[in-house]
């Protein structure tokens, strides 16, 4: 079993990354940290605790972080994942007394300086780990891989033409982020996130389950399909989180180049991540940037691991 930490800011795509973790055998879920990003970080902790409740598994720790990106002001994505950031359908949640605590940064270098065998998968603006960094430079070498949702290559953006929301958000945080790690972070951008669609056709076999991880997830769903709908007039919705944590278990999913990758921090490009493809500044690779997915295989594996009664 491989030990990671997911550093998430749920959102609705983050909730489905979360479950395909905590429903695959090979991953042991040790913490789970906060970012601001979809969400201010509070409502992103009651949003981890609902997965973790709805899986039984309340004894995962929830550390929430800071609600500012590291050097600017916090710009949620609430118009994509409702002002909840599940998609305004739930029912509250009580969640009891210490089950969500503040401290991400502190639980992260802690973590990582006491075990050599933890991996991050990070779903959300890089903050976290950015301001670990700040505090211990070498804190993210000891992580055994690092995976990021983030960036876009050769793809359009969704925050602007060029930029990608988590990177958007904090990109100062990206660079530094990039700067301190000494293998390259592993990386699902949204050239790779945008073929994972959740297709009309999938969330009518969620409906026909009628069992409670299912119903969650065609639930919370619907709030990206009508906002897919609004913006682009397309069916379904792309969901990004869960790629990577189904590229952390099975690499092969993917493919893509080791490079070099930096974030712009200022002007109408703001978030844009330059990706040195061509080596023109002859620097060490700090990325393995995935640029081809295969879909199909992802959808086999997320419905396999998180309804196992199913497998034909
Ligand atoms: C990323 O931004 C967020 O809205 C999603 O949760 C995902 O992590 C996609 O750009
Ligand atoms: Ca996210």
């Amino acid at each position: 079993m491989k030990r990671i930490i997911i550093d998430c800011d749920p959102g609705i795509d983050d909730s489905l990354a979360l479950i395909l973790a905590l429903k695959s055998p090979e991953l042991d879920v040790i913490g789970i940290t906060i970012c601001a990003g979809n969400v201010p970080v509070e409502i992103g902790g009651v949003n981890a605790y609902r997965v973790l409740k709805l899986l039984k598994r309340e004894d995962i720790p929830i550390y929430v972080g800071d609600n500012n990106p590291i050097k600017r002001d916090l710009v949620t994505a609430q118009d994509t994942h409702g002002d909840d950031g599940v998609g305004d359908v739930l029912p509250e949640v009580i969640i009891p007394k210490d089950a969500i605590k503040l401290g991400a940064v502190d639980y992260l270098i802690k973590t990582l300086k006491e075990n050599e065998d933890v991996s991050i998968i990070a779903l959300g603006p890089m903050t976290n780990l950015a301001k670990a960094v700040e505090r211990e430079k070498e804190i993210l070498k000891r992580a055994e891989r690092i995976v990021s949702m983030g960036g876009a290559f050769r793809t359009n953006g969704n925050c602007s033409q060029v930029a990608e929301f988590n990177y958007w958000v904090d990109p100062e945080s990206v660079n530094i982020v990039f700067e301190n790690v000494d293998k390259p972070i592993e990386l699902i951008p949204l050239d790779v996130t945008r073929k994972i669609v959740l297709t009309p056709n999938y969330r009518e076999y969620l409906k026909q389950m009628k069992n409670e991880i299912a119903d969650f997830i065609y639930n919370i769903t619907g709030f990206y399909v009508d906002f897919h709908w609004m913006q682009e007039r397309t069916l379904g919705c792309v969901i990004n989180d869960p790629l990577a944590v189904a590229y952390f278990i099975e690499p092969s999913l993917c493919s893509g180049v080791l490079t070099h990758l930096e974030c712009v921090e200022n002007g109408r490009a703001i978030g844009q991540t330059l990706i040195d493809i061509g080596d023109f500044y002859r620097k060490t690779p700090n990325v393995f940037i995935n640029t081809e997915v295969d879909e199909k295989r992802f959808f086999e594996l997320f419905f396999h691991r998180v309804f196992p009664e199913n497998k034909k």
